[in-house]
């Protein structure tokens, strides 16, 4: 992949290494410094003293602006044994981790820690398996049919929440500010397991028990990589990043979700089971569980706040804008449908533009599958074959370089030419304009984000004139506090 040219500046330097687009190979910068120490040390910058985007800000200002960097990724000791990557910290060098020819995806969902398969019913979830792994093709094939059979339930589903959501948050105003983060936690569980498979909501079936099993569950996998939950820092530090909590503590929970999903998603099982999917009863279940709870509930959670984050803090000329374009597209009285959002230009692009600033997975991993050169804009590097490679995406889809102001909401960004900038937003592992598949690792359910997210917009501005919030920005979500709501106006 690399040619040997006589290096061109013309002193007795040995040949330099050049890219296939003419950059010079370098060795990546950064380091880890000592073994066990600094992975802690870095860990407390990580989570406590810098934050995740001053952590790699800092580290890229140290190394002279390099993009490209060797750099430890928390959790470390005890729960990680080799925090070592090299991340990708600009728009170039971040598209390699969406190659699947160039990236082996096994076990690095969750950075460089994989939960215990207990937490799973002992079988290792589609999300955790590599592109080329034959068991990642049969599920995929199962999961992209079942977006796609749902779709047409998503509008009606999504309503019931918006308006649950909404009413709650109208009739709390009286008392004081209202927490959206709370009423979505609560009323996006039931959405999403209404709209992926019918059936009793989670919240009937199991009582006002069921979101707290299914964070208890995720909390069990993904504390390495919570923070600024519990108080002092230390304490949280130790109890949450040092060592794994057991899988022995949500068995009942995970037990309790699994029969749910058994019932609930009885019809699609059988289904799949008719059409010889290749892949257990038993196997798919548990893979419908993590779908519903991890990808598909734990993705809205993050994401519809950082929408409202992001309206909020536009202000009222741009929700004066959504609901005239919204007023206009629907007439009062009919229902709001994914057909109908797909024909509003603003809605459609401050949505994107709300996945571009924050994706709200933000962290994606993979292992070289051989040596390989990697392109930042200014430089290439050498990377070798087994190493941990790792891209923090905020900073990929913020590049200067690819679009400009960059760091700020640009509500129009997408209205007209979208279709250039859109192969840049990437929050589903993978362009914007491109379709998840069996050979590839991106996530089935995009279309079905997208909707939602035009949706909520389009719900709450034929609903509202206009509605302030304020914003507490937290290293998971942000936390959303609602001031007030002014209702449309009778027309
Ligand atoms: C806001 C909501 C969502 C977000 C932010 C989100 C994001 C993502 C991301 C970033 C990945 C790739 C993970 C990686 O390998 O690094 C992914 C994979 C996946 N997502 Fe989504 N997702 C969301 C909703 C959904 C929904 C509704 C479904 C339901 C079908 C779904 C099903 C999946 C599955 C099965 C995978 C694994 C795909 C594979 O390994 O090939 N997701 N999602």
């Amino acid at each position: 992949m690399t040619s040997k040219v006589a290096n061109s500046s013309g002193s007795d330097n040995e040949d330099a290494k050049l890219s296939p687009s003419g950059l010079p190979v370098r060795e990546v910068p950064g380091g880890y410094g000592v073994p066990f120490l600094s992975p802690l040390r870095d860990r407390l910058d990580y989570y406590y003293f810098q934050g995740a985007e001053e952590y790699f800000r800092s580290r890229i200002a140290r190394n002279g602006g390099a993009t490209v960097l060797r750099v430890n990724m928390p959790p470390g000791p005890f729960i990680t044994a080799d925090s070592r990557v090299v991340a990708f910290l600009d728009a170039r060098s971040f598209s390699v981790l969406l190659d699947d020819a160039k990236v082996d995806k096994t076990d690095t969902l969750d950075g460089t820690f994989m939960p215990s398969l207990a937490l799973f019913g002992g079988y290792r979830p589609l999300a955790f398996l590599d592109a080329a792994d034959p068991r990642h093709a049969a599920l995929k094939r199962v999961m992209i049919s079942l977006a796609a059979a749902r779709m047409h339930h998503v509008a009606p589903v999504f309503r019931i929440a918006f308006g649950a959501v909404f009413d709650a948050a109208d009739a709390g105003l009286g008392d004081g500010p209202v927490q959206f983060n709370k009423l979505n936690e609560h009323h996006m569980f039931d959405f999403t397991c209404s709209a992926l498979f019918g059936g009793t909501p989670p919240s009937k079936a199991m009582g006002d028990g069921a979101v707290t099993k299914a964070i208890k569950w995720l909390g069990v996998q993904l504390h390495p990589l919570a923070s600024k939950i519990i108080k002092p820092w230390l304490l949280e530090d130790l109890l949450l990043h040092t060592f794994r909590l057991p899988p022995l503590l949500v068995r009942r929970d995970y037990a309790d979700l699994t029969a749910y999903f058994a019932e609930a998603a009885a019809g699609f099982l059988n289904d799949a089971d008719k059409a010889q999917s290749g892949i257990s009863r038993d196997e798919l279940l548990h893979n419908l569980v993590f779908t519903a709870i991890f990808n598909a509930y734990g993705g809205f959670k993050i994401f519809l706040p950082h929408v409202i984050k992001w309206l909020a803090r536009a202000g009222p000329a741009l929700h004066a804008r959504l609901a005239s374009e919204v007023r206009a597209a629907v007439p009062n009285g009919s229902d709001i449908t994914v057909s109908a959002v797909d024909k509003m230009p603003l809605v459609k692009s401050v949505v994107w533009e709300a996945l571009r600033m924050n994706p709200p997975v933000e962290f994606q991993y993979g292992r070289a599958r051989q040596d390989l050169v990697v392109e930042s804009h200014d430089a290439a590097y050498q990377v070798r074959k087994g190493e941990m490679l790792f891209g923090y995406q905020p900073l990929a889809t913020r590049d200067e370089r690819v679009f400009k102001q960059a760091g700020e909401f640009v509500p129009d960004r997408f209205v007209g030419g979208e279709g250039r900038l859109l192969g840049n937003v990437i929050w589903s592992n993978g362009p914007e304009n491109s379709e998840p598949a069996e050979e590839n690792k991106q996530c089935p359910g995009k279309d079905m984000v997208v909707a939602v997210g035009r949706l909520m917009v389009a719900e709450l501005f034929r609903r509202y004139d206009t509605f302030t919030a304020d914003v507490k920005e937290m290293p998971l979500e942000p936390v959303v506090t609602f001031t007030s709501l002014t209702s449309a106006k009778a027309e």
